[in-house]
C-alpha cells in the first residue's frame, strides 16, 4: 500500500533568493513539502527548482511589507498544520538615515517587523492550538551594534533578536521552539538592494548562503534558541555585547559609510 502520511509542511519567507531559497532547499531535502513566499515573480522560479528535489511547492507572490500580503500567505496555506515556520524575508537600506526615502525607511520596519510579526501571531496561535511547531526567525548581528549608515536596519534586527528569545520563553513547555538565525555578512542580494555596493561591508568577502542556511536549518530542528552562523561572527557579536555603543557605531561606520568601500 502507498505511503499516504502526509510531509511535514513548512512556511519559509523570502524563498526566491538568498539565505531563504537555501532554507527552503534545506526544507526540502529534510523532507519538508512547502509554502514559499515573496514579493517578486521569482517565487515561481524557486518553486520550480525546489519541486525537482521532491516537494510539494506552494508560492505566492506577495508584499510581506503589508498585513494584505501576510493574510494571502496565509491563506495559501489552506488550513494545513504548519510543521515549521522560517519568518526570513526582510531587506537593509543604507546610507545616512536623513537622506533616506520615509517610503523606504518605512519599508524596512514593515518587512522586516511588523509582517514578521504579524505572520508569527498567526502561525503562532495554530501552533499553540495544536502543541506542536517550530519557527525560525532570521535576524542578524546586526541586531547587537548601532547600524551607523543602517541604522533603521540594525533597529529591526534588533528588534527581531530580541523578540526570538522572549517568545520562545513565553512558548516555553508548549511543544513548540522558536530559534534566532543571526547572519553575519552573507553573499547574496542584500547589499545591491540596500544601495550599498559603495561600502566596505558591500565589497567585502562574504558567508555563503548555504552554509548559513545549513547551520540556521540545523538548529532549528535541534530547537536551539539562537545561532550566530560562522566563528568570525561568534567573535564579533560576543565583542559587542562587551563593548560600549559609541564604539560599535563608529566601527560600524568603517563598513557601511557610503564611499568606503574600493572606488
Ligand atoms: N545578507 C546578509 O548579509 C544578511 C545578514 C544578516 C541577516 N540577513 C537577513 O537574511 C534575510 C534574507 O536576506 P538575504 O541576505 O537572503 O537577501 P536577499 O537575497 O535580498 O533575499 C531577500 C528575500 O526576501 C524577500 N523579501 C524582501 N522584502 C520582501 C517583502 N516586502 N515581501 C516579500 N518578500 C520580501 C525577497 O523577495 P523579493 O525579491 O520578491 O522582494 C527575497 O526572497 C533578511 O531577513 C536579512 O535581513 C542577511
Amino acid at each position: 500500500m502507498a505511503d499516504v502520511t502526509p510531509k511535514p509542511l513548512a512556511v519559509v519567507t523570502g524563498a526566491s533568493a538568498g539565505i531563504g531559497y537555501e532554507l527552503a532547499k534545506e526544507c526540502a531535502r529534510n523532507g519538508f513539502d512547502l509554502v514559499i513566499a515573496a514579493d517578486e515573480p521569482a517565487i515561481n522560479d524557486a518553486a520550480r527548482e525546489l519541486r525537482q528535489l521532491g516537494a510539494d511547492v506552494d508560492a505566492v507572490e506577495a508584499d510581506l511589507a503589508t498585513l494584505e500580503g501576510v493574510d494571502k500567505l496565509y491563506a495559501a496555506v489552506k488550513g494545513r498544520p504548519v510543521d515549521a515556520l522560517l519568518a526570513n524575508a526582510g531587506h537593509g537600506l543604507g546610507k545616512a538615515f536623513l537622506d533616506q526615502d520615509f517610503d523606504d525607511v518605512r519599508h524596512v520596519i514593515d518587512t522586516n517587523v511588523t509582517g514578521t510579526l504579524y505572520l508569527l501571531h498567526k502561525v503562532g496561535r495554530d501552533m499553540r492550538a495544536r502543541g506542536q511547531g517550530r519557527i525560525l526567525v532570521t535576524g542578524s548581528i546586526g541586531g547587537f551594534m548601532p547600524g551607523t549608515y543602517q541604522a533603521v536596519y540594525n533597529g529591526t534586527k534588533a528588534m527581531l533578536d530580541s523578540f526570538s528569545f522572549a517568545l520562545r520563553h513565553e512558548l516555553k513547555d508548549t511543544g513548540i521552539t522558536v530559534t534566532c538565525l543571526m547572519p553575519g555578512p552573507t553573499e547574496t542580494e542584500f547589499f545591491e538592494r540596500a544601495d550599498m555596493l559603495d561600502t566596505k561591508v558591500g565589497q567585502s568577502k562574504k558567508d555563503d548562503p548555504a552554509d548559513v542556511a545549513k547551520i540556521g536549518f540545523d538548529a532549528m530542528m535541534k530547537g536551539e534558541g539562537d545561532v550566530v552562523s560562522g566563528w568570525k561572527n561568534k567573535l564579533q557579536s560576543a565583542i559587542a555585547t562587551v563593548t560600549p555603543s559609541g564604539v560599535m557605531a563608529e566601527m560600524h561606520r568603517g563598513m557601511t559609510e557610503p564611499g568606503t568601500g574600493k572606488k
